[in-house]
């Protein structure tokens, strides 16, 4: 494959959205609960990401479950006794939520049927996909709905080709807990007030800090070519025993075929993560029309009252 710029036929218009993780960081919630539906104020995490998807254009949405995951299918799908139920009050609030999960995207489900990482869940959109590049947007990743961060991903894939992955720069402290990339010194566009985009050259899952190409993350944005299947196939499991991302886009980079990073500079909640989840939940209610008014100054007068960091609570 030559490393010259590929432009892509055809620009996304699907994609896949991986459920089936364990969500081992946030038990014992997620034993029969998936972490992809806990609740950010008042809707599941995963239903702000479909939103994001049918936002950016790539609305027909494949989500991989696994088991234990069911409640992620209902979710999606209509619920007739509980619309019957709300039309009869008159309702007309309540019932619009109930339908705002089923209307704004078309969701299809496959089971990946052991959870042996993201690579392998992805594997399992090969039929869906067919012969397209596509989006995934990882079930428990948050970006915030006034950044737009994945329609910039899906520009720089039309224009370039290849696949585009999002970066987010965490500093060294926290590089060893994702994929770190090395990417080439020269931007290839963007500038540093918005979303820069570099040329990848190599990326690591998990590195010690001191062994990182860089300090920046890969985060849970892809825009990816359907070259990705074969090279996932290709891939033995890595880090954890488990199929790689990270190491198939690797075999792509080696391949010569272009992939690109752009660099977020926006708000995103890790909501598998239990500190990240706590802050998505304030931050977005301060931010509600309706719950705002009330949760701010509630919020203020909560933390005059905290104590000083090291004091002991009263
Ligand atoms: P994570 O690594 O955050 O998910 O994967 P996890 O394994 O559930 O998390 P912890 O560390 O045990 O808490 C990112 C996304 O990829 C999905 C997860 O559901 C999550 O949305 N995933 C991960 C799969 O679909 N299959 C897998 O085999 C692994």
């Amino acid at each position: 494959m030559s490393s010259e710029s590929v432009p892509s036929p055809r620009p996304a218009t699907k994609s896949v959205i991986p459920v089936a993780g364990m969500g081992t960081r946030f038990l014992p919630a997620t034993k029969a609960v998936p972490k992809e539906l806990l609740p950010v104020v008042d809707r599941p995490a995963l239903q702000y990401i479909v939103e994001e998807a049918a936002r950016a254009g790539v609305g027909e949405v494949l989500m991989v479950t696994g088991r234990n995951k069911g409640s992620i299918e209902d979710h999606f799908d209509r619920t007739p006794e509980l619309e019957t139920a709300l039309e009869a009050k008159g309702d007309q609030g309540r019932l619009d939520a109930v339908h705002e999960s089923t209307d704004v995207a078309q969701v299809f489900f496959v089971r990946q049927g052991e959870a042996k990482g993201l690579g392998h869940a992805v594997l399992q959109a090969e039929a869906f996909v067919g012969d397209e590049p596509f989006a995934v947007l990882l079930g428990d990743d948050i970006i915030d709905a006034r950044d737009h961060l994945l329609e910039q991903m899906l520009a720089v894939q039309a224009e370039h080709g290849g696949a585009v992955i999002a970066l987010l720069d965490v500093g060294a402290d926290n590089i060893s807990k994702y994929g770190a990339v090395a990417v080439e010194e020269a931007k290839v566009s963007g500038d540093a007030a918005g979303d820069e985009v570099f040329r990848v050259t190599g990326m690591v899952e998990k590195p010690p800090a001191d062994e990182a190409p860089s300090t920046l993350a890969i985060i849970g944005r892809y825009v990816l070519p359907p070259e990705v299947f074969p090279a996932i196939r290709d891939t033995p499991p890595g880090r954890g025993g488990e199929i790689q991302l990270t190491d198939a886009l690797l075999k792509l980079v080696e391949d010569g075929m272009p992939v690109h990073g752009v660099v977020f500079s926006g708000r995103r909640y890790d909501t598998g993560d239990k500190l990240d989840y706590l802050k998505a939940v304030v931050r977005l209610a301060v931010e509600r029309e309706d719950l705002g008014p009330a949760f701010g100054p509630w919020l203020r007068d909560f933390v005059a009252d905290l104590p000083a960091e090291g004091a002991s609570p009263a």
